[in-house]
């Protein structure tokens, strides 16, 4: 009643927009159940926890959180001060009334980093890409971190939000939260160092770790799959890893994906490179958001589940999210918007046009969204009867590295066509982030294995597929490009 009653007399000015959304439960079994896409060998699609073992959990509270400071950059005192702080839970359903409020709380979930570690005394440095802000504070991006205080007096270190992965720095400084992110463990010298220093125990440590993130033993046993993961091995994808592309859990660490954009989610059909997640409404957005903050460690692959007690990031384990976190998530998502774009239509852009069109790029990628948004075989999968009718399965394959499509527990055996928006704000390009550029991209040397891309420091060798466009003429690429930069 009283809750009723503060609602009644609250001030009348947003009224105009109040907003009271019905908020299903989106862990349901029958959702659950369909919402990804059978893997590459049916048998061994995920099996997720039911819904009345994932109510049983215990709703996260959303802390308020704060920076952390770059090394001599902390204010004396500053540590102590946090930990005089009450805890204060900034999520709080109750309290929203409009739309707006409901986008603002999103950004906060999008923001909170369920992973935590207990604060270190001495100062801590994440080695980030980037240089702090001109407060001293770092980015609070992964693997920048924030202090949040989850009991008065305890100071621990939260990170792993969506907003770690899933932002950009602009080339005038600023964070664009939700564009394709520049999450990076830059190869620096020290940790190439202790990575060649690693002793067997050490090796088998990190194998172990590997196996619980990436292992498919459908697809490939333990034990060959740790002789195949040498100490030069773990060492040659250190040196050549770069901004924005990550080995998820679930992908390969052979076959890392880029990180996509979220700007334009609300149109995409398909999740992930591969499909996997289907994106048939809000509530399939809401049971992304959980199975990858953790869930889908805990899983069932067959009779393969990669971690029993604990999901491979959140420690906080036997926590989930709640609805409305969820549901103010992906409102927050949606309402993304791109940048104004400064590549405006120009007669060599609108030359451009015309090549795309006569390449027929369109038949995969028509305008408005620059996606037909279906699915394409990976390089060598049959694809199943039942699937070649369903309208959503485009039969032709692009050739590209079959590796993430077919050998991983996200691997549908297909690839989805991406959208071409937002093509100027985004580099690692094709789902393995394999070229920064679309002059690379567009490129037939990168077919050739001694082809070197550039902000790489080693070969990787070809990047074969997608070979449309390959065979222009410089003037023409230039104008295709400067099309592809204007969308
Ligand atoms: C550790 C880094 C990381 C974190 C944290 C992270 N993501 Fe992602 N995200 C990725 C990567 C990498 C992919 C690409 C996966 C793939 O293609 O298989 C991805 C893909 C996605 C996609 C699919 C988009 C598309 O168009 O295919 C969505 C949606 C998404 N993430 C939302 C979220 C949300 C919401 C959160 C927080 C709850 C989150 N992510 C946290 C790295 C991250
Ligand atoms: C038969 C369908 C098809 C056609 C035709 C096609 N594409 Fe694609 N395109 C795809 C698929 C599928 C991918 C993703 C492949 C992957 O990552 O493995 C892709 C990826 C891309 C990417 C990388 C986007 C990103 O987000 O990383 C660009 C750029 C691109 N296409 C441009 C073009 C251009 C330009 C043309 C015409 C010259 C074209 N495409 C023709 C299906 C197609």
């Amino acid at each position: 009643m009283l809750v009723l009653a503060a609602v009644l007399l609250a001030p009348p000015a947003t009224s105009a927009q109040s907003f009271s959304p019905s908020i299903p439960k989106f862990w349901n079994d029958p959702q659950v159940e369909s919402f990804e896409v059978p893997l590459a060998n049916p048998r061994y699609s995920p099996r997720h926890m039911n819904s009345a073992e994932y109510y049983a959990l215990k709703v996260r509270p959303i802390y308020k959180t704060y920076p952390v400071y770059a090394p001599g950059r902390e204010p004396a005192g500053y540590r102590e001060h946090l930990k005089t702080l009450e805890p204060e839970v900034i999520f709080d359903p109750a309290r929203l009334r409009s739309e707006a409020d409901w986008i603002a709380a999103g950004q906060l979930v999008f923001d909170s980093e369920p992973l935590l570690f207990p604060a270190p005394e001495k100062d801590v440095f994440f080695p980030t890409p980037l240089p702090p802000n001109a407060d001293g504070t770092l980015p609070f991006f992964v693997p920048g971190a924030r202090y949040i205080i989850r009991k008065k007096g305890v100071l621990e270190i939260g990170i792993n939000a969506c907003a770690g992965c899933h932002t950009r720095v602009m080339p005038d400084g600023s964070y664009l939260r939700g564009a394709q992110g520049v999450f990076d463990f830059p190869a620096t010298e020290e940790r190439l160092e202790r990575a060649r220093k690693r002793t067997p125990e050490s090796l088998r440590a990190y194998q172990e770790r590997s196996w619980i993130l990436y292992g498919a033993p459908w697809v490939e046993p333990k034990e060959s799959y740790f002789a195949r993961l040498t100490k030069e091995v773990a060492l040659q994808h250190l040196a050549v890893s770069r901004q924005g592309v990550l080995p998820r859990q679930g992908t390969s660490e052979f076959a890392p994906p880029h990180i996509p954009s979220l700007i334009g989610l609300r149109d995409r059909k398909f999740l992930d490179a591969t499909g996997f997640a289907r994106h048939r409404d809000i509530g399939d957005l809401a049971r992304y958001a959980i199975t990858n903050q953790g869930l889908d460690t805990l899983a069932h692959f067959g009779d393969f589940q990669p971690s029993a007690k604990a999901t491979a990031f959140s420690s906080e384990i036997g926590t989930r999210y709640s609805d409305e976190q969820l549901y103010a998530l992906a409102l927050y998502i949606y309402s993304l918007q791109p940048p104004p774009n400064p590549n405006q239509p120009s007669t060599l852009s609108r030359r451009g046009e015309k090549i795309f069109l006569q390449q027929g790029c369109a038949g995969c990628h028509p305008a408005p969204l620059y996606t037909n948004n279906k699915l394409t075989p990976a390089k060598g999968f049959t694809v199943p009867e039942e699937m070649k009718r369903s309208s959503d399965v485009l039969n032709v394959s692009v050739g590209t590295d079959p590796t993430l499509a077919l050998t991983t527990r996200r691997g549908t055996g297909f690839y989805k066509v991406p959208s071409l928006r937002g093509l100027w704000y985004r580099n690692a390009l094709g789902h393995g982030g394999w070229v920064d550029t679309l002059e690379e991209w567009l490129d037939p040397a990168r077919l050739k294995p001694e082809f070197v891309p550039k902000n790489r420091s080693a070969p990787r060798g070809a990047v074969p597929g997608h070979e449309f466009g390959l065979k222009l003429s410089a003037d023409d690429r230039a104008a295709l490009i400067a099309f592809l930069k204007t969308l």
